[in-house]
């Protein structure tokens, strides 16, 4: 079974000093650096093109194909950004990955300036994990020392100076121009696009945002050679990526496997579900994709296949839920997170969401009508693709979602008068 995996980035995660520079040159960290710089950087990029490489992120992007739209004749400066603000609920992949091989980022960062002619660079860490935020500094630190950064790199007369920033804690920094906003000084809350980042970003320069996961695997690309990757994955989702599992399976954690593996597979490799219980729903990319269920279990986790199945792919965070959970009240808890997130910027995420904690509450405490479910459906209409951003679109998932697969369990909150799962209610807790 664990034939399937493809540990690349997860490679080294049980060596707990894989974070060092030392154990990262052992095992031939660096070297492609000198294989990218021998190549002309427009050469580089082809080779990220070709390898079909798609944005770890969640939104799923083409990579190379982001890189080529660094307008080279523009003459103001280029920037990279690494997105690693991670705080998608139920997303775990980054922040263990930084933990583990920070050097595995910086190598990426350093070939992915190369490839876009950057000679600065930032990490973006979204705030509350400082232990994270000093490890990459404490990595950044011993690449400039080594020779990695800075001036001359490898002697190949490439100059790159990487900031490592953290931010202040905020989900909103997460979406890309509230994030350039926060980098620049500013609250950070979302520009209007277009002008896409990629023309007009961090000082209105060009600069490509990259999430942490599509940077790391550059490395292994341009080592490899596109062919490797794109050899594995499905015909549009190439490569692997990081699968969290969270939630009611036995051994929790991130499987490393290629696109288009199924969420019985993962699921077998986590040592199953919960002993006596079944999968019930779960979210195939952290809260924001539309809720899932058992009848899902052989799609292929790829951008297709899942979006094929009415949900997005995301962030690849499968947060799974058995049959002791209360779908009503496990959506309530999540919508009260966008709620808290909702940056207030535009009106149909600040009021609409606030108005959906309202509404779920009510149903969650059995209180009000059949009537109401359709009013609650009636506001995510009202949300869903007229906010700012992606968030507000975030926080209906979820609950459209739940109300298509359980509108029964939501019913059943108002007959009963309150949560069937409620265990002073009922035996339904285990
Ligand atoms: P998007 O699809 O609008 O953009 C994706 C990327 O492609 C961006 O970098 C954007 O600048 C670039 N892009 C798109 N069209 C372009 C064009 N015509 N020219 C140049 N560049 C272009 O998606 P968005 O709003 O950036 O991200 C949404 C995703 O973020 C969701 O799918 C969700 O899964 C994910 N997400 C991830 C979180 C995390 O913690 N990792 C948190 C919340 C959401």
């Amino acid at each position: 079974m664990t034939d399937v995996l493809t540990p690349v980035l997860t490679d080294n995660w049980g060596d707990d000093r894989a974070w060092t520079l030392a154990s990262y040159e052992a095992r031939g960290g660096y070297a492609a650096v000198d294989t990218a710089f021998a190549m002309a950087p427009d050469d580089v990029i082809n080779e990220v093109k070709e390898s079909g490489l798609r944005g770890r992120g969640g939104a799923g992007f083409p990579t190379g194909m982001k890189w080529g739209f660094i307008p080279q004749d523009n003459p103001k400066p280029k920037y990279l950004v690494v997105n690693a603000d991670e705080s998608e609920p139920g997303t775990c992949k980054d922040i263990p990955l930084m933990m583990a091989s920070p050097h595995t980022l910086v190598e990426g960062v350093i070939i992915s300036s190369y490839a876009i002619r950057a000679n600065k660079a930032f990490i973006y860490i979204r705030g509350e994990v400082l232990h994270v935020v000093r490890r990459v500094q404490r990595a950044v630190q011993e690449a400039y020392l080594a020779g990695h950064l800075g001036k001359d790199i490898h002697g190949s007369g490439f100059d790159l100076d990487v900031v490592v920033h953290a931010g202040a804690g905020a989900y909103i920094c997460g979406e890309e121009t509230a994030l350039l906003e926060g980098l620049e000084g500013r609250r950070g809350q979302p520009r209007l696009r277009p002008p896409f980042p990629a023309v007009a970003g961090l000082y209105a320069s060009p600069t490509v945002i990259n999430n942490v996961e599509s940077i790391a695997s550059v490395p292994s690309i341009i080592g490899h050679g596109h062919g490797w990757f794109s050899s594995m994955g499905t015909e549009k989702s190439k490569g692997f990526g990081i699968f969290s599992l969270s939630g009611h399976v036995q051994k929790p954690g991130q499987y490393e496997a290629p696109l288009g593996i199924t969420l019985r597979t993962l699921i077998d490799l986590a040592g199953g579900i919960r002993e006596g219980h079944d999968l019930k729903f779960w979210t195939p990319g952290g809260s924001s994709t539309p809720l899932l269920t058992a009848e899902h279990l052989d799609m292929p986790l790829d951008f297709e296949g899942v979006g094929a199945a009415g949900s997005m792919l995301g962030t690849r965070a499968l947060q799974i839920f058995d049959d002791t959970t209360c779908v009503v009240r496990a959506t309530l808890r999540w919508t009260e997170f966008y709620k808290h997130e909702s940056c207030g910027k535009c009106t149909p995420c600040r009021e609409g969401t606030w108005w959906l904690v309202q509404t779920l509450t009510a149903l969650e405490k059995g209180q009000g009508t059949e009537a109401d479910l359709d009013l609650l459906l009636d506001q995510c209409d009202n949300i869903l693709g007229r906010s700012f951003c992606a968030l507000a679109d975030g926080a209906v998932s979820p609950i459209m979602s739940s109300i298509k697969y359980f509108r029964d369990e939501y019913v059943a909150h108002l007959t009963e008068g309150g949560c069937p799962f409620d265990p002073a209610r009922s035996t339904a807790w285990a």
